[in-house]
């Protein structure tokens, strides 16, 4: 057990909505287990995994080769999202009881999925059901699209990354955003040692103003999400510069710093790496007593380029935080503690789709996949917003 002291504080088990674990395809960046060490590492219980990987979640086969990997391998809880793609519009929804939501990448980033013909969103938006989360990759104009597309089609959209959407949510749209750690504390300017290669990222980083701004309206901010996007050194260092950072051990630390200096406070914190996750996404509940962190408020450390993930570097090494993840319980077992992490490859869970009692309850929504996998677990029913 955790040895208690006054700078120790209990939060409910973290809960990452955006995460490229890169298994299947590109075990050399990162795979589920050591991803899911890293997860547990920052403090985080639960990662929604992006469908950017090879072969991309686009279908119930690929559903089956990545359900399978992650069951065998993943140390905390999960969930996958499925992707879109222009073939699989009419297909895709029959995965949508037993994934976090369906991805959709509008703009230019490190994904073979991007859609470029705006009639293949809509086929999307028609297909997919309201009550399991659209998430979009969309920059500038992009944005406005999403935006008119989510009014016509009277249905909820997050937004991943950053977005200066206040004025949809102003409106009453039902949108939702999330903000990764490095657009809250990096700017375009920061010089990264291991040379600026290192700090290419889709969206990029942001000016000064820019960051200022996000801060400024930190109210209309639902969540926060890495955006873990490992890549290695050698990658980083070459001619064709793969978009993304890594962030899944860094987030919490850096988030504890800002609660430290009186910028943030630890409510914010748990609003927007609990409550809302849980609620936009429909994740079931645990237990708090169950599944919990500690954290040290006092522990300053810095951050050094090595930990669980495989690529090898941190962007944010070398910067001094204050407050350190001390132990991780997840459904009752000591599942990290001071730097190691103690649970098994597969200890893990699916949380929209593992072996539960079947409860076709008020709102919840059930498919039996056809492929031997156990029915998923009734979804939760928190959001999507109904459309007002
Ligand atoms: C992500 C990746 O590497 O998978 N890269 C990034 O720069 N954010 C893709 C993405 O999330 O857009
Ligand atoms: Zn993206
Ligand atoms: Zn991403
Ligand atoms: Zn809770």
């Amino acid at each position: 057990d955790c040895i208690s002291s006054s700078s120790l504080i209990k939060l409910p088990g973290l809960i990452d909505v955006h995460v490229h674990v890169r298994e299947p395809g590109a075990t050399h960046k990162e795979d589920w287990d050591s991803c899911t060490s890293a997860a547990l590492a920052g403090g985080i219980t639960t990662i929604l995994a992006m469908p950017n990987t090879q072969p991309p979640l686009t279908s119930d086969i690929n559903y089956s080769i990545t359900h399978e990997l992650a069951s065998s391998k993943a140390r905390c809880d999960f969930g996958l999202f499925a992707g879109a793609s222009s073939f699989n519009a009419t297909k895709v929804p029959a995965i949508s009881s037993k994934v976090a939501g369906l991805k959709m990448y509008l703009n230019d980033t490190f994904t073979t999925l991007k859609l470029n013909d705006v009639t293949v969103w809509m086929e999307h938006f028609e297909n997919w059901p309201k009550h399991v989360p659209i998430c979009v990759h969309a920059e500038q104009q992009t944005v406005a699209a999403v935006l008119w597309l989510a009014e016509s089609y009277k249905r909820s959209v997050h937004f991943c990354h950053i977005l200066l959407i206040r004025a949809a949510k102003d409106r009453g749209l039902p949108i939702t955003c999330e903000v990764a750690p490095h657009h809250l504390f990096l700017t375009a300017e920061h010089k990264n040692p291991l040379g600026q290669n290192f700090n290419k990222v889709c969206p990029s980083l942001a000016t000064q103003s820019d960051q200022d701004a996000l801060w400024e309206n930190m109210d209309i901010i639902d969540c926060f999400a890495t955006d873990h996007a490992p890549h290695t050194i050698e990658e980083k260092s070459s001619g064709k510069v793969p978009p993304g950072l890594p962030g899944l051990e860094t987030m919490l630390p850096l988030l504890l710093t800002a609660v430290t200096q009186g910028r943030l406070t630890i409510q914010d914190i748990v609003l927007r790496l609990h409550t809302n996750p849980c609620k936009i996404f429909g994740i079931p509940p645990k237990p708090d007593h169950e599944t919990y962190i500690e954290v040290d408020m006092k522990e300053t450390w810095v951050i050094p380029q090595h930990g669980f993930t495989k690529c090898g570097w941190n962007p944010f090494a070398g910067r001094s935080v204050t407050g350190r993840v001390t132990c991780v319980f997840l459904r009752g077992e000591v599942a990290y503690i001071d730097g190691k992490v103690l649970v098994e490859p597969g200890f893990g869970q699916d949380v929209f789709n593992k072996v539960a009692p079947m409860d076709e309850g008020e709102g919840g929504v059930s498919l039996s996949d056809g492929l031997g996998f156990p029915p998923p677990v009734t979804r939760y029913p928190g959001l999507p917003v109904p459309f007002p």
